[in-house]
């Protein structure tokens, strides 16, 4: 290929990829595969100027405006950034700047002032631009090609954190410019987006890949109402034209915009020097994904408005601020196979073999693809090239297919009919979406079970690990739970790597936890829905696990705190008659059947400490952790003050998390917290 062909063919690609986000909101590429294809044109442009086009994409903004919109001219054109992907990329920025202060001779002396920087979340939504006249909101327009973008007022008029007057508060002392023109960024908020796309999903519209594109996709609606039912909101963030006088720095115009009414994100950071900046750089990548909107980076901006105006442009982008991007979370790769485990409970779990991708830094293999109902609502097929995301602690999982790239050789995938590992057939519980395998010797099932009998909240058998159980369930050893307790030293000295001293620290740890309380052998059980919490109230009201097989339905579903799903749960496993003679040889073992009084029982190790719970938690539901707290002496409240003594801290945690670390007040990861109440 020529590299006229060469070129010719990147821009195609381009377009191609352009067309598909900007005006389908439905992307085939990832952000950091669309910047690979870029930065080689660009590459590829530098090399041979004369090739250099005007309708290149590398001269352009954005995509073009859809025709069904009014189209309208931005007063001043709306720029993108040049991007940064790590600390050291933002210092040489701040190298070049200083060179080019030299170069040009500005009004500004770098000798007596200092650069300051405004440090933003670099939001992940739809750009907006929000023409004000006389205080009232008279245009809201989509960014478009940067130059003209497309007129969805009406639509924008819907959200309500959009000012459609200024000042919001009649009693601000602000004066109000006759004409204000405000850039601000629309996004949908996360903990709104994935019940509304999946309601969309189930009633058989097509759901979006991600907040992004759900909040462009909304925004660009021809019928406002469509809009006005999306829970949209919006942060601004500059201050694209004025009449009159606005503040000369970021930090300020901020501020003002924010006492006009306008919504400003929380998150923002003044920063003295660039080493501050390059610092929020690295605890953003923690916080990213704790905060109720998506961030794909953050922006770095030249408070001295004037220093950075001065400052001009390379291309189309400003030299006065960047983007500090952040590793993709979300690519597309190929799924290439669908491999089914066992969980404890039975439950058979579709996991995609992938085609190994690099996401935030980690190369992912596996991802989950939840249960079969989900991959049929998704009609997700092998060889599809899919979606995949990682996000923090979250187990990367497939968020579903890209239809348009289907070539006719994908299969569809079925349930299984029957258990990969036991071979028997699977069951459907009515109203749930799990296929189980409900054979109690099935051998693979048997080897989640221990794991979780043995593991730390359940009866924490040290020395007992995932390889032990694989083993003696394979060799015969272990055929049900209780064997654990009837393990033959002599036969275990017999295995290979088994010697005197692993042998014992096993055995001692397997007779130590008789000791452990009864609740928490309940728990090991494995019961459905049956918790470390649940299991203590139901121990707590029923003395022992003995009386607790003994009750009815109505008595279990009698104990404050027990639903009718684990009362119906807990009797149709104690009517089992398998699990009765489990029941039998662990007695004989001599677990603990019988539950010490409560009395004896309250621990006090959070006596005197305040807890706030912010976020989803790994594995406690909000009531639960406030349970466990209080069990233990301690005092939950709703929000954070100096008196708060812990946040405890789960996933997309918002405002809660910053007003901790305002006031200094530490944070608890669940594990964190549990080793705390049980240490
Ligand atoms: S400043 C010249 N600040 O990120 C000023 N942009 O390429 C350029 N974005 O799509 C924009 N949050 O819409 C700026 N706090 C923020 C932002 C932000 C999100 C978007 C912007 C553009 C891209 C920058």
């Amino acid at each position: 290929m020529s590299i006229t062909q060469e070129i010719a063919k990147l821009r195609d690609e381009i377009n191609f990829h352009l067309y598909r986000y900007h005006v389908l909101d439905s992307p085939v590429v990832s952000d950091a595969e669309y910047d690979a294809l870029f930065r080689q044109l660009q590459a590829l442009e530098a090399e041979n100027p004369d090739l250099v086009t005007a309708d290149s994409p590398t001269q352009r903004v954005g995509g073009n405006p859809i025709d069904e919109f009014e189209k309208v001219s931005h007063p001043a054109p709306i720029l993108s950034l040049a991007n940064a992907f790590n600390r050291d990329d933002l210092k040489e920025w701040e190298e070049r700047t200083h060179r080019f202060i030299n170069q040009l001779d500005l009004e500004f002396d770098p000798e007596t002032e200092q650069i300051e920087y405004v440090v933003e979340p670099k939001i992940d939504g739809l750009t907006v631009v929000l023409t004000y006249e006389n205080g009232r909101f008279v245009l809201g327009a989509t960014r478009g090609n940067g130059e003209i973008g497309e007129n969805i007022t009406g639509n924008l008029l819907t959200l309500p954190a959009l000012p459609k007057r200024i000042p919001i508060d009649p009693q601000a002392e602000v004066t109000v410019p006759d004409r204000l023109v405000v850039r601000g960024e629309a996004f949908f908020p996360l903990d709104k987006f994935e019940s509304w796309n999946s309601g969309r999903a189930e009633a058989g519209e097509k759901a979006y890949m991600n907040p992004r594109n759900a909040a462009s996709g909304s925004l660009r609606q021809l019928d406002p109402k469509i809009t006005a039912a999306r829970p949209l909101t919006l942060f601004c963030y500059d201050i694209i034209a004025w009449d009159g006088a606005v503040p000369d720095t970021q930090w300020e115009r901020l501020q003002w915009l924010k006492a006009l009414g306008f919504p400003i994100s929380d998150d923002i950071a003044f920063c003295a020097t660039i080493e501050e900046a390059a610092a929020q750089y690295d605890s953003w990548l923690e916080k990213r994904n704790q905060i109720n909107y998506e961030v794909d980076g953050i922006v770095v901006k030249i408070n001295n408005r004037s220093l950075a105006d001065q400052l001009g442009f390379v291309g189309k982008d400003p030299r006065g601020a960047i983007a500090g991007k952040f590793p993709a979370q979300e690519k597309t790769t190929q799924l290439l196979d669908v491999k089914i485990s066992v969980g404890r409970t039975g439950i058979l779990a579709p996991g995609a073999v992938l085609d190994p991708v690099e996401l935030g830094g980690v190369v992912v293999r596996n991802a989950t693809l939840h249960n079969f109902d989900e991959i049929a609502r998704k009609d997700i097929r092998i060889g599809d090239r899919v979606w995949v995301k990682r996000a923090g602690d979250v187990i990367p999982y497939v968020v579903g297919p890209i239809v348009d790239l289907r070539d006719g050789s994908e299969r569809v995938i079925s349930p299984p009919t029957h258990c990969p590992f036991c071979g028997e057939p699977v069951v459907r519980i009515p109203g749930e979406v799990a296929v189980y395998c409900d054979n109690p010797t099935c051998p693979e099932q048997l080897v989640r079970r221990i794991e979780y009998f043995v593991s730390r909240g359940a009866m924490d058998i040290d020395n007992f690990g995932g390889q032990t159980a694989v083993l003696l369930t394979g060799n015969g050893m272990i055929k049900d739970l209780a064997d654990i307790y009837f393990l033959n030293r002599d036969n275990l000295l017999e295995l290979e790597g088994f010697k005197d001293k692993k042998v014992d620290n096993l055995l001692n740890g397997i007779e130590a936890s008789k000791n452990q309380p009864a609740h928490r052998f309940l728990t090991a059980l494995g019961v459905r829905f049956v918790g470390s919490v649940v299991a203590r109230t139901l121990l707590d009201a029923f003395g022992g696990i003995d009386r607790l097989g003994e009750a009815t339905v109505e008595e279990i579903e009698g104990v404050y705190g027990i639903g009718p799903e684990i009362a119906q749960s807990v009797n149709v496993w104690f009517q089992d008659e398998r699990h009765r003679q489990l029941l039998e040889k662990f007695r004989a073992a001599g677990l603990p059947f019988d539950q010490e009084s409560a009395a004896e029982e309250q621990s006090q190790v959070l006596a005197g400490l305040t807890f706030v719970i912010t976020g989803t938690l790994p594995t406690l539901s909000r009531d639960e952790a406030k349970a466990l707290i209080e069990a233990n002496g301690g005092k939950v409240t709703g929000s954070v003050s100096k008196k708060t003594d812990f946040l405890l801290l789960g996933e997309k945690a918002g405002s809660k998390l910053t007003k901790a670390e305002k006031l200094g007040v530490p944070t608890l990861s669940e594990a964190e917290f549990q080793e705390k109440i049980s240490g």
